[in-house]
Order: structure tokens, then sequence, then C-alpha cells
């Protein structure tokens, strides 16, 4: 079992397929799972329809917004906020439209600055809690969005595997001198699986510092860090399932302290570097779908306890 075997499941759940700011006058074709979805702005709100025009099979992201409806660009149908067919230009007004000519509505909510879509009308989970970044406090320092050619479960997971950091971010997340694993348990509750990383003292973290994690099933994640004095910096890390192979990724870290502190501090930087590190191990990694039966691969008790325990979680979605 592969996570292809799942997909079923994962359309049933909530992505974030755009940055809210890229939806404006125009559609905007973005991918979620392999369909196509066109994303619009019309009656004061974001709309996602399956992108095709049900006339000729032409992507209605090649169209264009009037008033309150989406215009086809090939014969000039226009379709309202609920995906009704309310003009077609070649017959005339008195001949009625038919009922059929609609487009394919899919449920899109826009929060955290984002653009979410479930491609079920019957969701399995709300959108993910990602308290700070609606906590007032807090400030986002890094927005960082990025395509990758992986699956979004091999990122998620890469995303977790503490026991990689002394030899791909060595010298910046790790101590090769230092590679052991403390024992990480992770406990389940619901559609998340929560767990603490503590970092044991070494060349780069003389003091050990603990790191909480929240993983909301399928694909997010939230980190947040305790510095004392109520300092606190988090990470949301959300992967979007564009395709088997590809995803794409939103970072997004916040901070309630230094909130004067511009980007200059090179967090920015800091990101782009282990990204990097990390992109290239992922994009190679075979098979490219993350493989949910755990006699595939090699797992070691201890150091790889949350990939097992995530795989466990994600393989449930294959056999309910
Ligand atoms: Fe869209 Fe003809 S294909 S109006
Ligand atoms: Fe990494």
């Amino acid at each position: 079992m592969r996570e292809g075997t799942i997909w079923p499941a994962l359309a049933e759940y909530w992505h974030p397929v755009a940055i809210s700011e890229e939806v404006g006058e125009k559609p905007l074709a973005v991918r979620l799972l392999d369909e196509r979805v066109a994303l619009c702005r019309l009656g004061g709100r974001v709309r996602a329809f399956h992108d095709l025009c049900i006339h000729r099979g032409t992507p209605i992201s090649l169209g264009w917004i009037e008033g309150e409806t989406v215009v086809c660009a090939y014969h000039g149908w226009a379709y309202g906020a609920d995906g009704r067919c309310v003009r077609i230009p070649s017959i005339p007004p008195e001949h009625p439209i038919p009922k059929k000519a609609c487009l394919m509505a899919y449920p899109a909510q826009e929060r955290y600055g984002l653009v979410w879509v479930c491609l079920s009308d019957e969701p399995r989970a709300p959108i993910p809690e990602l308290p700070a970044l609606e906590d007032p406090s807090h400030r986002v320092v890094v927005f960082d969005q990025r395509s990758w050619k992986c699956s979004a479960a091999r990122a998620i997971e890469n995303f977790v595997d503490f026991g990689h950091f002394a030899w791909i971010h060595e010298g910046i997340l790790g101590d090769r001198d230092h590679p052991r694993m403390p024992d990480v348990p992770v406990e389940r509750d619901g559609e998340e699986l929560r767990f603490g990383f503590t970092n044991l003292p070494d060349r780069i973290h003389p003091v050990p510092h603990t790191r909480n994690y929240r993983l909301v099933r399928p694909f997010s994640i939230y980190q947040w860090k305790d510095e004392g004095d109520g300092k606190r910096e988090t990470l949301s890390f959300v992967c979007t399932p564009v395709s088997a192979d590809e995803c794409i990724r939103f970072l997004l870290i916040t901070r309630n302290y230094d909130l004067d502190a511009t980007q200059e501090d090179g967090t920015e930087n800091f990101v782009d570097l282990i990204a990097e590190q990390d992109r290239v191990i992922v994009e190679n990694q075979r098979p490219e779908e993350l493989p949910l039966d755990l006699s595939e691969e090699l797992h070691l008790r201890g150091p790889d306890s949350i990939a097992l325990a995530y795989r466990r979680f994600m393989r449930e979605l294959g056999v309910e």
C-alpha cells in the first residue's frame, strides 16, 4: 500500500492551493490531487470550480470575470457564483438555459492568508488549527512557498525526521559528533499526532531546547518553541498534494518578540538553505509515493518512531 491508495480519502480533506492575494481580478488555475481547479473571486468570496466549461471542455481559468460571473473564453458562456450558467450569448435571451449548464463547484475558504479547497462536499475534518497565525501578538516573519517534485507525504515525513539533522544540516541544525537521537514518544489525539523533540546538548545547541509538534492529518505541522520570558516562535508547515510526485510547501514562521526586526535577520536565507539541502534528498527518494506498508523500507525503533506513527496514521485512510 502506498500513498496513491489513500487519494480518495485525501480528496476529503482541506488543502491550501494558493495565497489569497493571488486570487484577484482574473481566474487562477491550480491543481490539487491531479484535479484542475479554477479559483475566482465572485460575490465577495473565493470560489473553486472544476476547471472545465461544460460546453466544449475549455478551462474556465482561460476566461475572465465580468461583474458577478466568470466568462468562458471560447463562446462567452457566463457562470454565476454557484456555478450555474446565466448567459449563453449564441441563443436568444428567451431561450432557456439547459439545466446541465453548470460548473462543478468545490468548497473553498480563506484562512491564514491562504485559499483552502476540499474536493468533496463533505470534508472529513476542519481546516487545521494553526493558532499563532491568528494571534495578534504574533507576527509572520517568514512566508515561504515552494514547489517540490515529490509527494506531499515524503515532504511531511522529512520535516519530522530528526535523524537527518546531523547529516544533511551538519553544522546548522545538527552535529555529526552527536548523531544519537532521543527517543520521541508520539501521542495520538483524533486527527493529530503530538510529540516533542529535545535537542541533546551538542556543538550547535549547547543548551537543550524543546520543540513541540502537532502533526495534523494529512499534511500539516504546527511547531512551537518557547524561549523563556514568554517568548515563542512557531512554524506552520503545510504541504499540498498537487500530484503523486509534486507538492507545494507552505512554511510560515511567527514570533511574538522582536516584532520590529526586519527580514535582514537572516531567517529567510536560513530557511532557503535548509530547504535546498532537504530538497535534493527528498525529490530523489524512491518510490516517489510514501510506502504505507511497514514492511517496505527499514525502520529503526526509536529514531524512526515518528515516521512509523505517521505511516500507520496515514495507512488508516486506506483501510476504512
Ligand atoms: Fe466554454 Fe464554449 S467552451 S463557452
Ligand atoms: Fe531537513
